[in-house]
This record gives structure tokens, C-alpha cells and sequence, in this order.
């Protein structure tokens, strides 16, 4: 097990139901784990995440964008928020506001996404809809760190998921969603422990484990290397 010196102020951006802010939320309660939650921001005043945020007992705050007359001074106000909490690490969530170049080059390296797909297929919206009518029979969930376009940068960690016979949108996505809330936490942890580095356009991994065990989902690095 890591032995955890320090454990890096993580915040999370959500839009809406953030149940994978959950899942974040749960993994660091764990002493070990080397990231906190030390705020939770939704753009959305019927972000349900926000309530469940504070019900855990995490800092949650309303910014919403609407209320700003330029993407640019919504943004200087998460950025008010993010360093009055002495944020280090930013994750999405399902945070459904495109960013600017200027914010994501201001947390270049340290801001992480989590798509609904194996990443570079299907970005955008509409994934499982899509993944469908590909005819694709594995699809899965990709973390990766923001860059300007969206649903792109170097990928911290995917997991597998298969599509079965007579999937429809709703079971699939709760399929890869299950994944997702395994995924990220276990990407969190990789990457606020120094475990994951970007490395130019990619993500290099110090892991002790070896891949041996593939069992479902399977995911990359593999799940017992933390
Ligand atoms: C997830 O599927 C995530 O991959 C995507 O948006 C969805 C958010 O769901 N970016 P939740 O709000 O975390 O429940």
C-alpha cells in the first residue's frame, strides 16, 4: 500500500446528478487515499450533486455560468472559488460547460476529465447512442487530463465494458457507469500520488503491479497498483 504523505486538495466540477462525485467523495474517505475533496462546484442551481455534496459534508458551491455575461468571468469566478479552497487538482465530473483555452492552459497538467468511452473513439455527446448503432461489441470509460479540445488529452486510465445483445442506452450506460465509478477514483488516486505523469502528450505510469489478473471490468493500469 502507498504510503501517503500528503494528501493533494482535490475539486470537483459537476452539472448534474455527480455520481461519480460520489464515488470520488467515498474513495477519499479513505485514510490512504492521497487526494481530499476539498470543494464541489456546479455550474447548475438543479445540480442534485450539490446536495449530495453537502450532505457528505464537502464544501459545495453554486457558480452558475448563466448569471455571467462571458465564459471568461464565469470562469474567473471558479477560479475564485478553486483558490479560496487551495485547490490543486480540478476534476470533471460531468461538467457539461466547455472550457477556454486560457482556464485550461491556468490548470494545464492538473485537470482531469472522465468520458463514457474508450477514448480517442466517441467523444462528444450522444456516446452511447452511438457506440450502439456502431455496431462496437466493447466500449467502456477513458480518464484523461484536459486539454483545449474536448474529450482529448493524455489518458490516465480506461476500463472495459462490454455491449451486450439487446442493450439499449439506459442499460448500457449504467453498465459503463458502474465502470466509471471504479475508474476514477482508482485514476484520481494514480495521478494525485505521482503515480501518473504526464510526459508531453502522454501519461506515464510507476506501478508495482503486473497485469494478471484481467477480470472484469478490465482496466488499464490494472486495479491493484495504487
Ligand atoms: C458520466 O457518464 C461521465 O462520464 C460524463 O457525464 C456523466 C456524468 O454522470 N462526463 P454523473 O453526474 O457523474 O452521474
Amino acid at each position: 500500500m502507498l504510503e501517503v504523505t500528503r494528501r493533494r486538495r482535490v475539486g470537483v466540477l459537476i452539472s448534474g446528478r455527480g455520481s461519480n462525485m460520489d464515488a470520488l467523495i467515498a474513495a477519499a474517505r479513505a485514510p490512504d487515499y492521497p487526494a481530499s475533496i476539498a470543494v464541489v462546484i456546479a455550474n447548475r442551481a438543479d445540480a442534485i450533486g450539490l446536495d449530495k455534496a453537502r450532505d457528505a459534508g464537502i464544501a459545495a458551491t453554486l457558480v452558475e455560468h448563466k448569471i455571467h455575461p462571458t465564459r471568461e468571468a464565469f470562469e474567473a469566478a471558479l477560479n475564485a472559488v478553486l483558490s479560496a479552497h487551495r485547490v490543486e487538482i480540478l476534476c470533471n465530473a460531468g461538467f457539461m460547460r466547455v472550457l477556454t483555452p486560457g482556464f485550461v492552459e491556468h490548470w494545464r497538467d492538473r485537470h482531469l476529465n472522465i468520458h463514457p468511452s474508450l477514448l480517442p473513439g466517441f467523444k462528444g455527446l450522444n456516446t452511447h447512442e452511438r457506440v450502439l448503432a456502431s455496431g462496437a461489441l466493447i466500449t467502456g470509460c477513458t480518464v484523461h487530463v484536459v486539454r483545449a479540445d474536448v474529450d482529448a488529452g493524455p489518458i490516465v486510465a480506461q476500463a472495459a465494458v462490454p455491449v451486450l445483445a439487446g442493450d439499449t442506452v439506459d442499460r448500457l450506460s449504467a453498465r459503463v457507469m458502474t465502470a466509471e465509478h471504479v475508474l476514477y477514483p482508482h485514476a484520481l488516486a494514480l495521478f494525485a500520488s505521482g503515480r501518473a505523469k504526464v510526459v508531453g502528450e502522454r501519461i506515464e505510469h510507476v506501478l508495482n503491479a503486473t497485469i494478471s489478473d484481467a477480470s472484469w471490468p478490465l482496466m488499464s493500469p490494472v486495479l491493484d497498483s495504487r
